[in-house]
């Protein structure tokens, strides 16, 4: 009976462990996504048919891209408090968006072949796995001719390297959360205590690599230019001078 119990109880621990790995952030301000749609998706094609958000958390941008363009939107999260969180929101019942519990990578599928014509993504690239040369084929396999894509993450340069360095190991240390609390208010005093409370859950930190950060020479690789053309590249910082800088890019596929 002890045994059983520890085994509960080890098990619901490990299960905690997992989902935390993956707890999304949604509690991004939505003005975020509002500026990301207007400044890297609105300018660049007026009707969409078939659109696709990976990694899409609990619908920001979905929700801001529904505001302007009528078209069939699929949000892919390989969390499933995410795709619940999704699918409890009655407003995307409402306009039909589909739901896929499925990591990114793994939409290498037939199925998936030359299916998107706006492909989006906030805040995601730079988590999963792999090199950018993989991660832009999955993103030619699932975009059509002519599609647009457009993406923020984290490029791999100096300043991310160190400031990622410092986070992923205060969050090792166990005081990442302590260390937001105290250090967001003065570094961020436009954002609400909701987000910093919000941040200094992001358990998920501590294992940011910036190998799966994005590689910006794969923009001037031959690869890149036979499948690509590049519309609009911004490295910006994410909120203030001590913060992380963004990478916002818009391509098209060829
Ligand atoms: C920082 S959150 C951003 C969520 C959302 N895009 C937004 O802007 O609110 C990162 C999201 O990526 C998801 N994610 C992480 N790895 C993923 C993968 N391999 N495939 C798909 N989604 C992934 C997480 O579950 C989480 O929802």
């Amino acid at each position: 009976m002890l045994i059983k119990l520890s085994l509960v109880y080890i098990l619901n621990h490990i299960k905690q462990m997992l989902e935390m790995k993956f707890n999304t952030y949604s509690n991004f301000p939505q003005e975020i996504h509002e500026n990301f749609v207007k400044t890297y998706i609105l300018p660049y094609r007026d009707k969409f048919e078939e659109c696709i958000d990976l990694g899409c958390g609990a619908g920001g941008l979905i929700r801001e891209l529904l505001k302007y363009r009528q078209c069939h939107i699929v949000g892919a999260d390989i969390s499933d408090l995410s795709i619940n969180r999704c699918l409890e929101n009655p407003a995307f019942k409402k306009e039909g968006v589909e739901f896929l519990l499925n990591g990114m990578m793994d939409l290498d599928k037939p199925n998936f072949k030359n299916r998107f014509d706006l492909i989006m993504s906030y805040s995601v690239l730079h988590i999963v796995p792999g090199d950018t040369p993989a991660k832009f084929k999955l993103l030619k396999h699932i975009a059509k001719p002519s599609a647009i894509i457009a993406i923020d993450s984290i490029p791999r340069i100096t300043w991310n390297k160190i400031f990622f360095f410092l986070i992923r190991n205060t969050f090792k240390l166990g005081i990442g959360g302590t260390a937001i609390r105290w250090i967001g208010p003065i570094v961020l005093p436009h954002r609400s205590k909701d987000y910093i409370k919000e941040l200094s859950h992001l358990d998920y930190m501590k294992d940011f690599s910036s190998s799966n950060f994005i590689d910006l020479s794969y923009f001037k690789s031959k690869e890149f230019r036979d499948s690509f053309k590049l519309l609009r590249l911004d490295i910006v910082p994410q909120d203030t001078f001590f913060t992380a800088r963004r990478l916002r890019f818009v391509v098209k596929k060829l």
